[in-house]
């Protein structure tokens, strides 16, 4: 295990250290990229350090599990090819058929989509609740069949936010695990291992990532039974991340705490200019007071985050002209790079869930607030509402 895991050394210090020393042979400060598929063998079952194929175990993917694990305070990681790998390998070592699963009634698409049309073929059970209503989730588990209470925060795209420290404790008590998806608030804004969740998802694609150059996923534990049995079907299954993907996030991982302190402040003035505008009826930021779950994030997150979501009081065919009419903030899927992404979630990341109790509004534009000279960022908008035919509407 890693001499970082479980150390008082700062977040930062940590992002940049832990699972990277300098190589010992030639003194690179950089983790190398090992393109190998194979190890050779000091004689028949001779592993080096363990290492005997690439998709058990290959030591540029060591580097990342060792980095993030310690970057969220667990002391077991675990990387993939995408976020949804990582969620598909949970299950499938968390549960069997015939188990219920909580998961958030406005879950990230591809996160409800996975539950709706494959985890349910198989025999998994699934509701969605507000996982921002302690009572409601308290009310809808259902002890000893629910094994998991699946949680975003903030959740994406409404930015609603649950309580990690009362949500972990209504889990324990009916002997499920509470698995939170960290991905929107990035391990330098929250760390819910440390506030009582058993298990830790990220789309490393996003924050971690931070550049929009890497599809990847993750996942952070604490405790060594359960990392076993998730190693185990990491490689069974064997949805890994590949060594390049692995060293981009591990690149991405050391400039995390700077990049989420500007996201954060961008996020914010972004958030104060569309409270000034009269054609958006509605601005969902938890850094809000008058956000529902302010008080709750203000507990549990260091900052509010980089993303923003607000809806159009002119309604959808507004919201889609607006999205249509930016041009630094690019029309793409996807968050948490360091460029600025616009979207229209419900023809757009949140498609799958039209239709289902999950679907969105039709009228609700969400922004990844990139790190770029915030007055270039608010003039874009500004343009954008003019070239709608929105402004001041
Ligand atoms: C909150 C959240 N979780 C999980 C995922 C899935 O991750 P990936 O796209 O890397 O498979 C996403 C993707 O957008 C996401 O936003």
């Amino acid at each position: 295990m890693s001499v970082y895991i479980g150390s008082v050394l700062g977040f930062d210090t940590l992002a940049i250290h832990a699972g990277q020393d300098p190589d010992p042979t030639t003194g690179a400060v950089s983790p190398a990229i090992h393109t190998t598929s194979t190890y050779k063998q000091d004689g028949v079952g001779g592993l080096r350090d363990g290492y005997e194929y690439s998709r058990s175990a290959n030591p540029t993917r060591t580097a990342l599990q060792a980095c993030i694990a310690a970057v969220e305070h667990g002391t077991h990681g675990l990387a993939f090819a995408s976020g949804l790998a990582a969620e598909d390998t949970l299950l499938r070592a968390l549960t069997k058929p015939g188990d219920h699963v909580l998961i958030p009634d406005d879950a990230y698409g591809g996160t409800y989509r996975l539950f709706d049309k494959v985890e349910q073929r198989w025999g998994l059970d699934y509701t969605p609740v507000a996982i921002s209503d302690v009572d409601a989730v308290r009310a809808a588990i259902r002890p000893g069949v629910t094994r998991i209470v699946w949680v975003e925060t903030p959740t994406n795209p409404l930015l609603g936010i649950a309580d990690l420290q009362a949500l972990a404790e209504i889990a324990h008590a009916a002997e499920a695990l509470l698995v939170v998806d960290n991905t929107f608030a990035s391990p330098y804004l929250q760390q819910p291992l440390r506030l009582g969740a058993d298990v830790v998802v990220h789309s490393t694609t996003k924050y971690a990532g931070g550049h929009s150059d890497v599809v990847g996923g993750a996942l952070v534990v604490r405790d060594a039974e359960l990392a076993e049995s998730l190693s185990f079907h990491q490689n069974s299954i064997g949805a890994v991340a590949g060594p390049f993907d692995a060293w981009l996030v591990l690149r991405g991982l050391k400039t995390l705490g700077v990049r989420m302190e500007r996201h954060c402040d961008n996020a914010e003035r972004v958030v104060e200019f569309l409270q000034r505008r009269p054609e958006v009826s509605t601005v969902l930021y938890p850094g809000l007071p008058d956000h529902p779950g302010h008080q709750v994030a203000a507990v549990q997150m260091k900052r509010f985050g980089g993303m923003v979501s607000f809806r159009m009081a002119a309604g959808e065919r507004a919201a889609v002209d607006v999205v249509n009419h930016t041009r630094l903030f690019t029309l793409a899927e996807s968050l948490g790079g360091v460029e600025s992404l616009i979207e229209h979630p419900g023809r757009m990341t949140h498609a799958s869930a039209a239709g289902s109790p999950l679907e969105v509004p039709g009228d609700l534009i969400r922004v990844s607030v990139g790190i770029e000279t915030l007055d270039d960022l608010l003039a874009d908008l500004e343009q954008a509402f003019v070239k709608a035919g929105v402004a001041g509407s």
